[in-house]
């Protein structure tokens, strides 16, 4: 692939909008050509899987369906954003990927991880980020932020012990894969925030050169 694929994850509330928002300026200042982008969704038709999977529903959803939406929304994803960018030399930024699977439908919702890891390999291949951001916080912290926004999702719904569980497969994952999970201290003011995340970000651009 030309470029390089980022992605950013966290739990609720965690400041991901922001910095978001503070990296991809990172890169045109670079004149590094950047693609944002977002999962669930990303695609008319991952984004129609987004709303199904945020809203609430009389019907309840299991881990597995959720766990099978999730990839049937990136794998339109990846064949018909991530992918194509990449190979034309853009580099995409992406809010939340598959890490994301191992910590909500893993570590949230108890989905055995070989389930995870199968789907993975089916869906990407052995595609994974190039490097990923962790944006981490106490549970509290980011859900006191969440809660302020507007009315909550299905997720947003959920109970403190479910995201605690969340956070913990996030950081056991960092621990796997030190290589590309970079974890971000985000319970910090922005610019601490912000230092942290630029330091990385020099790092896969002076990797690139
Ligand atoms: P967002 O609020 O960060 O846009 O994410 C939407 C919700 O989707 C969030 O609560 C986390 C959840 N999610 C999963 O449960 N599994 C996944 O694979 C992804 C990408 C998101």
């Amino acid at each position: 692939m030309a470029g390089k694929f980022i992605t950013l994850e966290g739990g609720e509330g965690v400041g991901k909008t922001t910095n978001i928002e503070f990296i991809k300026e990172y890169f045109l200042q670079l004149n590094i050509p950047v693609v944002v982008t977002r999962e669930p969704g990303g695609t008319p038709i991952a984004e129609t899987l987004r709303k199904i999977l945020l809203a609430k529903h009389e019907e309840t959803i299991s881990g597995q369906t959720e766990l099978l939406l999730m990839f049937a929304a990136r794998s339109q994803h990846l064949s018909e954003v991530i992918y194509p960018n990449l190979k034309k030399g853009n580099w995409v930024l992406c809010d939340r990927f598959t890490d994301a699977t191992y910590a909500y439908q893993g570590g949230g919702r108890k989905v055995a991880d070989n389930k995870i890891a199968c789907l993975e390999n089916l869906v990407q291949g052995d595609f994974r980020p190039d490097l990923t951001l962790l944006l981490d916080a106490p549970v509290e912290v980011g859900l006191v932020r969440a809660k302020t926004r507007n009315e909550l999702d299905r997720f947003e719904m959920e109970q403190i012990d479910f995201f605690k569980s969340v956070r913990e497969t996030y950081l056991n994952r960092a621990k796997q894969y030190p290589e590309r999970i970079k974890i971000i201290q985000a319970d910090q003011v922005l610019e601490q925030v912000q230092k942290q995340i630029a330091e990385q970000l020099e790092q896969i651009v002076k990797g690139n050169d």
